[in-house]
């Protein structure tokens, strides 16, 4: 799978500006604040339908404009597709696939996958729970529609609940207007806790291989999936229930997946709490390898590889590393400050196989 080219329209510092890609290595180079994860961000948007910077799709929109554009050309085994982006300032938004508006996420998320390396992502390791029940939801529904559709549908739910939880607290509602919510919220919960155990299990394995690949004695990261899932519906319902003062009291429902934990233990020690700078970026690197590896594996495509300035501080076994990620026939895009980062790991920028694109800032075009 390969992205060939990308237009960016007010988006960011970019106020008109086209990218062809070649299906190999791509460098995009420049100074700080030229613009280079600005064009990741624009090509992980189209991916997954949202950034990995921010989570209000208007800061993207160019100062002063009223709205952004993005269009990327894709190409799956020899079979092409465009995805095109609009966000306007008043909110509105319009994604579409093929030039057909994209309704539902359900088909669109997982269609053209990317894996990004980035030290905006070391939140995985580094960040609150939530962080990591976030990098897995999103991973999850990119494996599987069935995933991303009960996630959705729960979320929904357990606002309508919460709400009602609110509603009642605040003395406006009886607390039979929970009770509507607690059967939906029981049967998606029972679904997405049914698909993580699986999903897990097959994350966990593509973990362990990367792992023993790497074939270190001095490093092992091992992830730990701590579900709160009940024997059954029924089970749920009647936590449900018996917790409900006490859901009522904060306002907000204490149990289900929402409350599900992953961890990373870097030689068995939590590496949230215990790791190092090195360790951190080490472990990353892994579980994006993994990532890619699941995704290579359930989507049956192989994504695209975007490394965020990543090849600058690496000592030579973690480069070592990433450089294993650089498998032949993954296209992958590179940025960096500097030319030489990338080219002490080997990397030929002058390789006519190889696209390199200089960006100037301020941006000039
Ligand atoms: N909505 C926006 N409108 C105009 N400019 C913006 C907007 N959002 C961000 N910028 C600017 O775009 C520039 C490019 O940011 P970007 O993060 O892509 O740079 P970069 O090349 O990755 O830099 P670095 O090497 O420091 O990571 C920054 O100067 C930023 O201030
Ligand atoms: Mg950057």
């Amino acid at each position: 799978m390969s992205i060939r080219g990308i237009e960016l329209i007010s988006f960011r510092n970019h106020n008109n500006r086209t990218v062809e890609f070649s299906p190999g290595l791509n460098v995009i180079w420049g100074e700080n604040g030229s613009g280079k994860t600005s064009i990741l961000e624009a090509i992980y948007s189209l991916s997954i339908g949202r950034s990995f910077r921010t989570s209000d799709r208007k800061q993207m929109i160019q100062k002063e404009k009223d709205y952004f554009r993005i269009v990327g050309k894709f190409e799956s085994q020899g079979s092409k597709s465009n995805v095109a982006m609009s966000q306007l300032k008043d909110g509105r938004r319009k994604i579409t696939f093929n030039d057909e508006a994209v309704k539902g996420f359900r088909n669109f998320v997982g269609r053209n996958p990317v894996v990004l390396l980035s030290p905006e992502e070391q939140g995985i390791t580094k960040g609150v729970p939530a962080e990591r029940r976030m990098f897995f939801d999103k991973l999850f529904s990119i494996a599987s529609h069935d995933y991303f559709e009960a996630l959705t549908e729960f979320n929904r739910v357990l606002k309508q609940r919460n709400s009602a939880l609110s509603a009642v607290k605040e003395g406006h509602q009886s607390p039979t207007s929970i009770h509507p919510w607690n059967e939906p919220l029981a049967e998606c919960a029972q679904r997405i806790w049914g698909m993580r155990e699986n999903l897990w299990e097959k994350y966990s394995n593509h973990l362990k291989g990367v792992v023993q690949k790497l074939n270190d004695n001095s490093v092992d990261l091992e992830g730990l999936y701590s579900s709160k899932a009940l024997a059954s519906k029924e089970d749920f319902l009647i936590t449900l229930e018996k917790n409900e003062r006490r859901d009522i009291a904060l306002q907000r429902t204490m149990s289900g997946p929402q409350k599900d934990d992953y961890s990373f233990l870097f030689n068995n020690e939590d590496i949230r709490q215990f790791g190092s700078q090195g360790e951190h970026k080490l472990a990353l690197i892994l579980i994006k390898l993994a990532e890619f590896k699941f995704i290579q594996e359930l989507n049956d495509t192989t994504p695209i590889i975007l490394l965020d300035d990543v090849l600058a501080k690496l000592d030579f076994h973690r480069s070592e590393v990433v450089m294993a990620l650089l498998e032949k026939n993954v296209q992958t895009i590179i940025t960096t400050t500097n030319l030489v980062n990338v080219e002490s790991h080997g990397i030929d920028v002058k390789n006519t196989n190889n696209m390199s694109l200089y960006l100037e800032r301020p941006c000039s075009n």
